[in-house]
């Protein structure tokens, strides 16, 4: 449980340090199943995410040690995890299944229930999985797979990211060659294909659609510094596009946004890139049009931070989500604070530019609580925001202060269970 408090702000300014990618260190730590030799990451972000996720690795046998913001993990003998109650907490706890089935020729593992975004459907992880040589049995609410894992061809129906990193966790220990078409593309990959072929894995076309994997008997221990969190930087950016000033971005990757900067561009604002980082500056105010999509194309996890940054845009701005069927709730919590926005199924349009006053708001998910933080800013007065399940601190390792260090008023209030008596 956690609740915010924002202040109106008319002018962020001063620099931030982009924390590690939440969505490249998770499919990492699920790499230390396929080694008996360590495998430290490096800078690993403070997220509740992380926290689950190495409790689920550790289920599965898995070494764990963490020193500060470095985790290093390996498994002599991993099992398939126990408790489906961690399980069902994590979506991304599906990624144990390549690597448990290829180091153990069995994974059983809880079907993910769906979140508020969407339904969530694992089949095309299944589908790689069985591509491999393994046989899916369903049990209520849990799957188990079995076989020694061979390579093989793959077609992905939809580019998932989860999917492509689950079939390449699995691909690069089983016996032979495998092919992955209509894989994702998303730097995410990259980044855990880069760090599998510091352990030893034989794997070409990470980055485009095309992906093969040569599978080896055994990969070995490294220690890997996972890519900066884009997401987040694109969430601060749209803070700062909200308001007047100046806000420079360190450790950013550009090359790793570049749909989100063009959109960016489009409202009006400035973007300067140099050797120091990204610095934004100027306010956004020409309405645009999002269409979000699989990679290279504009993230659907940016989708509501720049809803937020649209209600100051004058003029009416379009959205369409294309990858997720649920993923405008946070449009209601803003037009509880005056927003004008229509939703039609999966299209949203927001007349921006006018007042909006605050009040107190609930975050339906991850983005969407970032979302409303942001507009937080925008509104006249102060904004409280109710987080009862904690959503914003499995993805932000502290936005709050990110903000505040740009000159928002934006704090966590102290909840009763955590004052300490
Ligand atoms: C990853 O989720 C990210 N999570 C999500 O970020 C992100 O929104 C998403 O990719 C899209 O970019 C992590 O990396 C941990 P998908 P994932 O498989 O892998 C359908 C955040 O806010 N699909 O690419 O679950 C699915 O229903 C989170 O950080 C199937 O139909 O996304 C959806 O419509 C939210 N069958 C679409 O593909 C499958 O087997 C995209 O899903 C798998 C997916």
């Amino acid at each position: 449980m956690a609740t915010y408090r924002i202040r109106h702000c008319e002018r962020l300014g001063g620099e931030v340090n982009l924390h590690t990618a939440k969505n490249a260190v998770l499919p990492i730590l699920c790499a230390g199943l396929l080694t008996r030799e360590p495998l430290t990451v490096e800078r690993v972000p403070m997220l509740t995410d992380v926290d689950t996720l190495t409790e689920i690795l550790t289920d599965c046998g898995v070494e764990i040690s963490r020193n500060r913001d470095e985790v290093t993990l390996w498994s002599d003998d991993p099992r398939s995890p126990s408790s489906e109650n961690l399980l069902s907490r994590m979506r991304a706890s599906v990624l144990v299944m390549g690597p448990l089935l290829a180091r153990t020729g069995y994974a059983r593992v809880g079907l993910p229930g769906g979140c508020a975004i969407g339904q969530r459907p694992i089949d095309l992880h299944i589908k790689g999985m069985q591509a491999l040589g393994a046989e899916a049995q369903y049990t209520p609410g849990s799957v188990t797979l079995q076989g020694e894992l061979h390579g093989g061809s793959i077609y992905l129906d939809f580019p998932s990211v989860g999917a492509t990193e689950n079939i390449i966790l699995a691909a690069v220990l089983a016996k032979g060659s495998t092919r992955i078409e209509n894989a994702a593309k998303e730097p995410e990959i990259v980044d855990l294909c880069a760090c599998l072929s510091d352990m030893g894995a034989r794997i070409s076309g990470s980055g485009t659609g095309t992906i093969f994997i040569e599978g080896q008997p055994a990969l070995h221990g490294c220690t890997y510094r996972p890519i900066p969190d884009r997401i987040e930087a694109g969430t601060i950016l749209c803070a700062a596009a909200m308001t007047e000033g100046s806000v420079l971005l360190r450790g950013i990757r550009p090359e790793h946004m570049r749909a989100v900067l063009y959109k960016l561009s489009e409202t009006g604002v400035t973007l300067r890139e140099s050797g120091a980082g990204l610095r934004l500056s100027g306010r956004a105010s020409q309405p645009v049009q999002v269409r979000t999509l699989a990679y290279p194309g504009f993230p659907t996890d940016m989708q509501a931070p720049m809803m937020a940054l649209a209600l100051r845009l004058r003029g009416t701005s379009v959205f369409l989500e294309t990858i997720f069927e649920n993923r405008f709730m946070h449009a209601r919590e803003m037009t509880r604070m005056g927003a004008l926005i229509r939703i039609e199924d999966r299209i949203a349009l927001i007349t921006g530019g006018h007042a909006l006053a605050g009040t107190t708001v609930t975050s339906p998910d991850l983005r969407g609580g970032a979302a409303l933080m942001l507009a937080g800013l925008a509104a006249e007065g102060e904004t409280t925001l109710l987080d009862p399940a904690g959503h914003i601190s499995r993805g932000y390792e502290n936005l709050p202060a990110m903000l505040r260090e740009l000159g928002a008023e934006v704090w966590e209030e102290e909840q009763p269970e955590n004052v300490r008596g």
